[in-house]
C-alpha cells in the first residue's frame, strides 16, 4: 500500500461534529424549550464526550410552522432561544473551549411572515415580487405546473391579493426564493457574511438541492418506480425540474466564495442524492463547491452487510482526490438509529460512524441509545404529522429532549417540554451512563478518545477488508499503524476470513463486548451477534 503524502488537514476534516437540536437540547428558564445559555451549560459534557465541532439546527425567529426551517429574521435570535448575546457568550465560550460553532443556513424559503415575502406579496408592482416565485394560474385556473410539495400536496399556493400562485417546495408557510434574482443572492449572501464576521466557523446549508428550479417551470415526469400508498407521494414525480439544476453549481460557488474569504470555515449542504450526483457538489475542482455534501447513507441503506459494504466502497471508489467523505448515522429528520436498527447494532452503527475514513456528525442523544419518543397526537409538534391523511407519526419522536437524568422533566427542564420526554428517559439518559464503563455513553467516548489518540483513525486511508454474509471489515492505515475494523451487522455468529495478501495479526483495542479488548485476532475473524471490534495490526506493506 502507498503511503500517503505529508498533507495539513483541517478541523473539519479530522474532527467530530455534534448536532444539537436546540428546543430539545436544555432549557435553562423553565419554559420548556431548550436555549441558547441550556447549550452553553452543556459545553463541558461536550468536551468530556470528545466532540469538535456543534452544529445548531435553526435558532432564528420564526412562527415554528416547521419548528424554525422558516425563517422570519436571518440576524436575530429567537426569543425562545435567548439573546443576541446569549448567543455571543455562547460562540465565545464555544472557541474559549476549543469547540467551533456551525450554524443552519435556510437559503431555499423564508417564512410567509418575513418582512421581504410580506412586501413581496403586497402587489405585483412591488419591488419584492420577483424575490420570491410568482405564476399565473394555467389556463384550466390550476396551478402553474405539477410540482409537489416535499411535505405533501401541490407546491404552488394561490394568493388571494393578486390571484397569483406562489412556489413552496416544502410548507406553504415557506415560500420559496427565486435565487436567480441577483438581489436575493446578495442578501443571503450577506446573511452569511453577518455569521461569519461575528466569528462562525461554518454552515449546514438546509435543503440545498432545491435551491434553483427549472426557469421555464417544465412539468416533473411521473416517477416510474412509485408505489402508491407506500411510498410519500411527493415520490410520485422524478423531480427533474424542482431540484439539482445546473445552476445550483454556480450558486454553490458563490457561497463557497464568501466563506473563503474567512479563514478555515466550513460549508455542509443537506442533499439526499444517490453519490454519483451527491459527489457533483464538491465542486469541479478543488475551492469550487461544497466542502461536505452530506452522505446520508447510512441512514438511507437497507442495514445489511452486502449494500452497506458497497456503498461506503462505492463512495471511496468514486470520491474525487480533494473530495472529502462524510458520514451520519441520525438526524432530527429521520427515526432514531437506535429505533431503527435496534439498540445493539446502534453500537454498530456509532463503530462505523467514527472509524469510517470522513467527518462523522453525531446527532444529539443518539450518544446515549435514545430511541423514538412517543408523542400522543394531542401533542404533535411537527406539521408533517399533522398533513391531512398523514398517518404518520412524523419527526417529533426523533425530536424528543435530550434525557440527561432521570428525574422530572428528564434533567432538560423544570417546566412543560415542548415534546414528551421519551419513555426509556429513566434508564436512558446522561446521568445513569456517566459511571456506567457498559452503557451506550461510555462505548462513545471510548470511540471518540481512540479516534482522537490515533490520526490512522482520522485521516488514515481506507481499504476494504472483506465481506461475507452480515460480517464485514476495513482497514484504517497512516504511515505504519493500521487497523482492522469488523462489524457483524446480522444477530446471528459470523465469520469472515481474510484474504491472503492481508496480514492483520494483531490486538483487539476496542470492541462492543469488553472481554474481547486485549484478544489476539488473525485471518479468521469470528463475530458473535451484533459485535464489532477494532484491533491494531501489523502494518500492511
Ligand atoms: C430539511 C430540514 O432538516 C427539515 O427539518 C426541514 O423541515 C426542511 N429542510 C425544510 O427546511
Amino acid at each position: 500500500m502507498f503511503k500517503q503524502p505529508e498533507q495539513k488537514h483541517l478541523w473539519w476534516q479530522t474532527g467530530v461534529i455534534y448536532q444539537i437540536y436546540p428546543f430539545s437540547f436544555a432549557d435553562s428558564n423553565g419554559d420548556g424549550y431548550g436555549d441558547l445559555p441550556g447549550i452553553a451549560s452543556k459545553l463541558d459534557y461536550l468536551k468530556d464526550l470528545g466532540v469538535d465541532a456543534i452544529w445548531l439546527s435553526p435558532i432564528y425567529p420564526s412562527p415554528l410552522a416547521d419548528w424554525g426551517y422558516d425563517v422570519s429574521d436571518y440576524k436575530a435570535i429567537h426569543p425562545l432561544c435567548g439573546t443576541m448575546a446569549d448567543f455571543d457568550r455562547l460562540l465565545a465560550d464555544c472557541h474559549e473551549k476549543g469547540l467551533k460553532l456551525i450554524l443552519d443556513f435556510v437559503p431555499n424559503h423564508t417564512s410567509d411572515q418575513h418582512p421581504w415575502f410580506v412586501e413581496s406579496r403586497s402587489s405585483r408592482q412591488n419591488p419584492k415580487r420577483d424575490w420570491y416565485l410568482w405564476k399565473d394560474a394555467k389556463a384550466d385556473g390550476g396551478p402553474p405546473s405539477n410540482w409537489l410539495s416535499v411535505f405533501g400536496g401541490s407546491a404552488w399556493e394561490r394568493d388571494e391579493t393578486s390571484g397569483q400562485y406562489y412556489l413552496h417546495s416544502f410548507l406553504k408557510e415557506q415560500p420559496d426564493l427565486n435565487w436567480r434574482n441577483p438581489e436575493v443572492q446578495a442578501a443571503m449572501l450577506d446573511v452569511m457574511r453577518f455569521w461569519l464576521d461575528k466569528g462562525v466557523d461554518g454552515f449546514r446549508i438546509d435543503s440545498l438541492w432545491h435551491v434553483i428550479k427549472d426557469a421555464q417551470y417544465r412539468d416533473n415526469p411521473p416517477a416510474p418506480h412509485y408505489v402508491e400508498g407506500e411510498m410519500p407521494a411527493y415520490k410520485r414525480h422524478v423531480g427533474a425540474y424542482t431540484g439539482g439544476q445546473p445552476e445550483l453549481h454556480e450558486v454553490v460557488g458563490l457561497m463557497r466564495h464568501v466563506v473563503d474569504q474567512y479563514p478555515d470555515r466550513v460549508l455542509i449542504g443537506e442533499m439526499y442524492l444517490p453519490i454519483e450526483e451527491l459527489l457533483g457538489y464538491y465542486g469541479r475542482k478543488r475551492d469550487t463547491g461544497l466542502h461536505l455534501p452530506s452522505n446520508f447513507q447510512l441512514i438511507v441503506q437497507p442495514w445489511k452487510a452486502v449494500e452497506i459494504f458497497a456503498g461506503v466502497n462505492r463512495y471511496e471508489a468514486s470520491l474525487p482526490s480533494f473530495a472529502w467523505p462524510n458520514w451520519v448515522v441520525g438526524n432530527h429528520d429521520k427515526p432514531r438509529v437506535a429505533s431503527r436498527v435496534g439498540p445493539e447494532q446502534a453500537r454498530i452503527a456509532a463503530m462505523l460512524l467514527l472509524t469510517l475514513r470522513g467527518t462523522p456528525t453525531i446527532y444529539c442523544g443518539d450518544e446515549i441509545g435514545m430511541t423514538n419518543g412517543n408523542v400522543p397526537p394531542e401533542k404533535v409538534r411537527d406539521p408533517v404529522a399533522k398533513m391531512p391523511g398523514s398517518g404518520k407519526p412524523g419527526r417529533d419522536p426523533e425530536r424528543t429532549p435530550m434525557q440527561w437524568t432521570g428525574g422530572p422533566g428528564a434533567g432538560f427542564t423544570t417546566g412543560e417540554p415542548w415534546l414528551p420526554i421519551g419513555p426509556d428517559a429513566e434508564v436512558v439518559n446522561v446521568q445513569v451512563q456517566r459511571d456506567d464503563p457498559k452503557s451506550m455513553l461510555a462505548f462513545y467516548r471510548r470511540l471518540l478518545s481512540l479516534r482522537r489518540a490515533e490520526p490512522a483513525l482520522q485521516i488514515g486511508s481506507y481499504l476494504p477488508a472483506g465481506q461475507r454474509g452480515n460480517l464485514f471489515a476495513f482497514l484504517r492505515e497512516l504511515d505504519d499503524v493500521c487497523f482492522l475494523i469488523a462489524v457483524n451487522l446480522g444477530a446471528a455468529r459470523a465469520r469472515l476470513t481474510m484474504p491472503r495478501h492481508l496480514d492483520v495479526t494483531g490486538k483487539v483495542v476496542l470492541a462492543t463486548e469488553p472481554e474481547r479488548i486485549g484478544a489476539e485476532i488473525s485471518e479468521h475473524i469470528n463475530l458473535g451477534p451484533n459485535e464489532g471490534l477494532i484491533a491494531r495490526i501489523k502494518p500492511c506493506d
